[in-house]
């Protein structure tokens, strides 16, 4: 992997692709700023090698086409006030984006509206993609938490241009392939959120590695489901409980699935909550976290873990009453005597929530 050391950035305009996909708080600022600081030392390393100019790239959210709701400015404002230097966010249009960021000051930083309201960008359009390199001379891509996508600004862009990875991308690649290789066991995974779907591909890569890997979120009600148990009006994927039995029948002594549940008439409703056995789940509720004696069964699997991948939370934990079964995962881990990875916006929040940010590895 190319890094920052590989790339002549002095004088030059560097493209870099951040992830900048972060909670907005509906009040033009940021919510959670953990991704924009986790970009601070790419783009100082960049800055301190005198750059033409710094173009950053970022998408947000999953508009289709513009969204004021989702301009970049605030988050701008932010990267703004952690870097020290003003930033810039071009224009919408590209050919007045062009203008504007060839008349801007040397060792600018600039950054262009949100990719995903140009339609070439998921399509990975080479049009789009040639605009977008256009922009610049190099191109680092610190973006891992998109780095998966095939979009024009990861990959289009990157064949366009001498091309480096980020200090953050790297910093990701190396913990996550040290976890590839020979963790120190037990290797213990906790996977939460909401959707099966969504976490398949991680489900099966990590279960012929890991000794147990807990269950917990939302996520857990396709579960519940595939084991013939009652989920009330909790979120399901009806369509993944096949897949979730086959991963049962194939792997059901490594799967720990809660047994208990936190449960309430509806999220704006806490006061109606209680906690329930896995098969007792009332038709006229739904789920929102783990239940007391699932937290306490999970804390012990994590208890002996000296290896842990975490990527998920365990409920609603936005909201206090369904907030125990995740902060008690983050508490978990905090105490492991052992290699801590936190993968994902939710799990991260919820652990810097928890104040034990610092005690993660
Ligand atoms: C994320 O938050 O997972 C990344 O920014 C990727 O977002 P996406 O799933 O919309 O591509």
């Amino acid at each position: 992997m190319r890094t920052l050391d590989d790339l002549d950035v002095t004088g030059r305009r560097v493209l870099v692709r951040v992830d900048y996909n972060v909670p907005l708080d509906g009040s033009g600022g940021v919510a959670d700023d953990m991704r924009i600081r986790a970009s601070v030392p790419t783009l100082r390393r960049i800055l301190e090698r005198e750059p033409r100019a710094v173009v950053i790239l970022t998408s947000l959210g999953r508009p289709k086409g513009y969204d004021p709701k989702l301009v970049l400015a605030p988050v701008a404002r932010r990267a703004s006030e952690l870097l020290g230097v003003p930033v810039t966010v071009l224009p919408f249009e590209l050919d007045e984006a062009e203008g504007a960021a060839s008349g801007a000051a040397p060792g600018s930083v600039l950054m262009l509206e949100n990719l995903r309201f140009y339609p070439g960008e998921t399509k990975n359009d080479p049009e789009f993609a040639q605009q977008l390199a256009s922009f610049g001379d190099v191109y680092v891509n610190d973006a891992f938490g998109t780095a998966h996508r095939d979009h024009a600004s990861i990959t289009g862009v990157a064949r366009l241009l001498p091309s480096a990875a980020g200090v953050l991308m790297q910093r990701e690649v190396s913990v996550l392939s040290g976890l590839l290789g020979e963790p120190e066991r037990p290797f213990v995974a906790v996977l939460g959120g909401a959707k099966v779907s969504d976490k398949i591909g991680l489900i099966q890569n990590l279960l012929p590695r890991v000794d147990s890997l807990l269950i917990g979120g939302a996520m857990a009600n396709t579960f519940l489901l595939a084991q013939g148990h009652e989920t009330g009006r909790s979120l399901v994927e009806p369509d993944k409980v096949g897949l979730a039995a086959r991963l049962l029948g194939s792997s059901g002594q490594k799967l720990v699935l809660p047994v208990d549940f936190v449960v309430a008439r509806s999220l704006d409703d806490p006061g109606s909550a209680r906690a329930v056995r896995a098969d007792e789940v009332p038709e006229d509720m739904a789920i929102y976290d783990v239940g007391p004696e699932t937290t306490e069964m999970f804390a012990d699997r994590l208890r002996a873990a000296r290896t842990v991948v975490w990527n998920g939370p365990m409920g609603v934990f936005e909201s206090e009453r369904f907030s125990e079964g995740t902060f008690a995962v983050a508490r978990a881990l905090a105490r492991i005597n052992g290699f801590t990875v936190v993968g994902g916006g939710d799990s991260a929040a919820a652990v810097e929530r928890a104040g034990l940010s610092d005690r993660m590895d």
